[in-house]
């Protein structure tokens, strides 16, 4: 992969990592309804992929699962460690697109906001990667309007504060891309109004069509 992708989202989160989670703020009541997707009363594996500043995370750590977050950004993570206050996280510095861990190893994988901040090719590179160590995923990003006054009016605010990957992210079609990957979505929800779209989406077997 091109190296200016990685450098330029080291370098971008780099100068948002001290501000990141006062940005995030209107994002706080989606953090309980992502980790609510998956209802367990074990302690299954969950895999925060581009953890940020580990706000999902924690999120998931509340409700007694073992979590690992992964991350580029070192200085995200910082952040991320400073606010940890729970045994069942732990943080690493690693490329999503090229995962350090073995097949099936995870019960779930989510990514939050993660998508819109890669060039396409590396959001295949993350599905699939996403696809290989957990059968079940939760993707959570913008959910951009059908309609072209909506989607103008969104994309148009979006891009005030967004990365140089999010207005790709805006013209694509984020199911169809998950059913490229063999996921189908089993649970739908939004937030922020319909700003934020919530799928968890398991692995299609094989011949299930
Ligand atoms: C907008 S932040 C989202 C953070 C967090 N998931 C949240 O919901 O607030 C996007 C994060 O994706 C990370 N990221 C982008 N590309 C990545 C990659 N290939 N591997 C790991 N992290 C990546 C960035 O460093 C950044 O921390």
């Amino acid at each position: 992969m091109d190296e200016s992708y990685y450098r330029y989202i080291r370098g971008w989160f780099w100068k948002w990592a001290w501000f990141y989670n006062f940005i995030a703020l209107p994002l706080t009541g989606i953090r309980n309804k992502v980790a609510g997707m998956i209802d367990s009363k074990d302690k299954i594996k969950i895999l925060d992929v581009c953890t940020g500043t580990g706000t999902q995370a924690f999120a998931f750590a509340k409700r007694g699962y073992e979590v690992m977050g992964i991350d580029l950004s070192e200085e995200m993570l910082r952040v991320a460690n400073k606010k940890n206050k729970y045994e069942n996280v732990r943080f690493v510095v690693a490329d999503a697109a090229k995962m350090p861990f073995e097949n099936d190893y995870f019960d779930c994988a989510c990514i939050s906001f993660g998508l819109h901040d890669m060039p396409h090719e590396v959001r295949h590179q993350v599905l699939d990667e996403m696809k290989r160590v957990s059968r079940k995923i939760i993707v959570v990003d913008y959910h951009i309007p059908k309609s072209r006054l909506h989607r103008w009016l969104h994309v148009s605010f979006a891009s005030l504060y967004e990365s140089k990957y999010y207005r790709d992210f805006a013209k694509r079609d984020l199911e169809e891309l998950l059913r490229e990957h063999d996921f189908r979505a089993v649970k739908e929800a939004y937030g922020l109004v319909d700003f934020v779209e919530i799928l968890l989406c398991e692995r299609k077997l094989l011949g299930s069509g």
